[in-house]
Formats: structure tokens, C-alpha cells, sequence
């Protein structure tokens, strides 16, 4: 596995050159990046954080606001909220820097099993077992792991400790990435291009990709909501969202309740004369699937509400709206 590290590791602008020695504030930013997306899509969104907040110190200064702002697509907001208190403790608690052990690490918070794992052996070269999705994929084929997920986790997480060696557990763990990105893909993995294909069980299978199995899903709850967008002379009302609750404390254009049945103009912001546009837009939360209705009308006058405020449209990109908001932005946009 170190040996194929050596040859092939992806130059990604986290990693430190080999002989170098990582910045544990950049491999931690990018491990809670890459929870939940993928590296092509975390690697600009990563330059663009270390510009403007290159430190624990930095970020640690950095306005609430903004640091919501900048996370927005990169997945769950708790990870941004997280990285801000984290930044904060290591101000506060450190000295400004990270604590070195995985152990110490899991005291921070939002550094859970994942994070202080990867922190421990990436920038510190601590033994710690590393299993990401990738890793979880690898392992699963290599020791051939019948299990479906999740129910596989601690078999294949003990599988990996197994093979985590004492020195360069963070190469090995990245080693085991690559290789689950460029080789042990999902779907059609590329066997006969693989470092471990002589010691794989799923291999010997003849059917490497029927691990790791999974259990059946199951149907997430529907619900409906309506989105406004209130426009006045170039400007679109946005909220704050309330701090508690779905998307909490983030910019976002109003809506109505959440409901099982679609809830037409419930809970519009003032009085206007409001259009519903053909189509809509549809979001997969963790918990639900949100189907949206988008409602448009003008107005000359609307005095904002304490958390209402008026947006340049043409600085809308700038307002940092979650995800199913800006989807519905680009609809409204695209309709008028
Ligand atoms: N996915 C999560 N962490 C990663 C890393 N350090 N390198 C490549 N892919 C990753």
C-alpha cells in the first residue's frame, strides 16, 4: 500500500510534500470538507478558505456569519458551526495550536472518532485507524466482509486496525483513499491495476464489487413547503433563519411551514399578489424529502421584520444561501 502511496498519491493542496510536514490546521479543514463532498468539488472551495483565514487563530476571529456564508454547499452547517468553536478552543485552550493525540483531539469540538483519527495519523503520524467510506470499501473487499452496512462497522473497522501499520498510519490511510477513488471504485473496479489484488478476498470472489453489501433503504418521509421571493426595484427579501431547526441561524429567502400536504401561500411575507411558477424544486434532507412550490411577486413597498432584509439580486451569490435555496434562486431566476 505505501509502496503505490509512494508512486501514485494525488497531489492535493492539503497534503504536505513528502519529506514536509503537514499543517494540521489544513488537514483538519479539509477532512471536515470531504465528510460530504468530493474531493474535485472541496479543492477550490479549500483554496478559497485558507486565503482568507490561513490559521486556527485567523478563523478563530473570523464572524459567525461569515463562516456560514462560506461553508454554504458543503453540507451539513453543525461541521461550519463546529469548525468555528474549534478554531475558538484552540485559541483559548492550546495556544493556537492543535493538541497532538488523537485522544486530546476528540475533546474539540466536532472532532469526532472520523476527525481526530485523521488529524492524529495525517499531521501527526499517530497510529490511528483511519475509515472513511473509501477505506470502508477497501477494507470490506480485501477481507471479503459478507455483513451488510452498517451492521459491517465494527468487523471492518477491527479489519482495518489489523492492517494499519505502527509507522505512517496517515500515508497508509490516504493510500487507502486513492486507491478506493482511482482503483477500487464503487461500481467497475479497476482489478487489474490494483497494488492489493493478490491478497483481496472480494477478488478471489470473481464479484469485488458486491462488497461491501447494504442493507435495503428505507423511504425517507415527503414533505412540502412553499418558497417566496419578494422582489423590490432589483432587491429580494431574505430571513435569518431561526437559530433552532433545520438550517438554523442561516441567510435563506422565506418560506412557509413544512407540511404533508403542499401548503400553498402559508406563511407569505406580507401582502402581495403572489405567482406560483411551474415546477418547483425538490430537496433530499437527511430526514426528509422536501418538495418546494416557488411563489414570486413584486412590491413597491415592504417594511423588513426584525430578521427580514432586503439583498442585492446581483449580490445574491455573495449571501451565502444554503443549498435548496439557491436551487430555487436559479428556478426563479431562470422563469422570469
Ligand atoms: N477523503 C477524505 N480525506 C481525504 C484525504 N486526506 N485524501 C484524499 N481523500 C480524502
Amino acid at each position: 500500500m505505501l509502496h503505490w502511496y509512494d508512486a501514485h498519491r494525488r497531489d492535493l493542496p492539503w497534503r504536505a510534500k513528502p519529506g514536509e510536514v503537514a499543517d494540521p490546521y489544513r488537514v483538519w479543514l479539509s477532512e471536515v470538507m470531504l465528510q460530504q463532498t468530493t474531493v474535485a468539488a472541496v479543492r477550490p472551495r479549500f483554496e478559497s478558505w485558507v486565503a482568507r483565514w490561513p490559521t486556527f487563530a485567523a478563523l478563530a476571529a473570523a464572524e459567525d456569519t461569515d463562516v456560514m456564508a462560506a461553508w454554504a454547499g458543503l453540507g451539513y452547517y453543525a461541521r461550519a458551526r463546529n469548525l468555528l468553536a474549534a478554531a475558538k478552543a484552540v485559541v483559548a485552550e492550546h495556544g493556537g495550536a492543535f493538541p497532538r493525540t488523537e485522544a486530546a483531539l476528540r475533546n474539540l469540538p466536532g472532532l469526532g472518532a472520523y476527525t481526530a483519527a485523521a488529524v492524529a495519523a495525517i499531521a501527526f503520524g499517530e497510529r490511528a485507524v483511519v475509515v472513511d467510506a473509501n477505506v470502508e470499501r477497501v477494507v470490506a473487499r480485501v477481507f471479503a466482509i459478507a455483513t451488510p452496512l452498517p451492521a459491517a462497522r465494527p468487523a471492518i473497522r477491527a479489519a482495518a486496525d489489523a492492517i494499519t501499520p505502527d509507522l505512517r498510519a496517515g500515508d497508509f490511510a490516504q493510500g487507502m483513499m486513492d486507491l478506493g477513488s482511482a482503483i477500487c471504485t464503487v461500481r467497475a473496479p479497476k482489478c487489474l491495476l490494483c497494488p492489493l489484488r493478490e491478497v483481496c478476498a472480494g477478488f478471489a470472489t470473481g464479484r469485488p464489487e458486491a462488497f461491501p453489501a447494504r442493507a435495503a433503504k428505507k423511504a425517507k418521509p415527503q414533505r412540502y413547503g412553499t418558497i417566496f421571493w419578494l422582489e423590490r426595484s432589483g432587491e429580494v427579501l431574505l430571513v435569518r433563519r431561526p437559530a433552532k431547526g433545520l438550517l438554523g441561524g442561516m441567510r435563506a429567502l422565506p418560506t412557509g411551514p413544512w407540511a404533508e400536504a403542499p401548503p400553498g401561500l402559508d406563511g407569505a411575507p406580507g401582502q402581495a399578489d403572489w405567482r406560483l411558477i411551474d415546477g418547483g424544486v425538490r430537496h433530499g434532507f437527511t430526514h426528509f424529502d422536501l418538495d418546494l412550490a416557488l411563489a414570486v411577486a413584486q412590491v413597491e413597498a415592504h417594511t423588513p421584520a426584525p430578521d427580514e432584509l432586503w439583498w442585492r439580486i446581483a449580490t445574491l451569490a455573495q449571501a451565502g444561501l444554503p443549498t435548496v435555496f439557491a436551487k430555487a434562486a436559479q428556478a426563479i431566476r431562470s422563469d422570469a
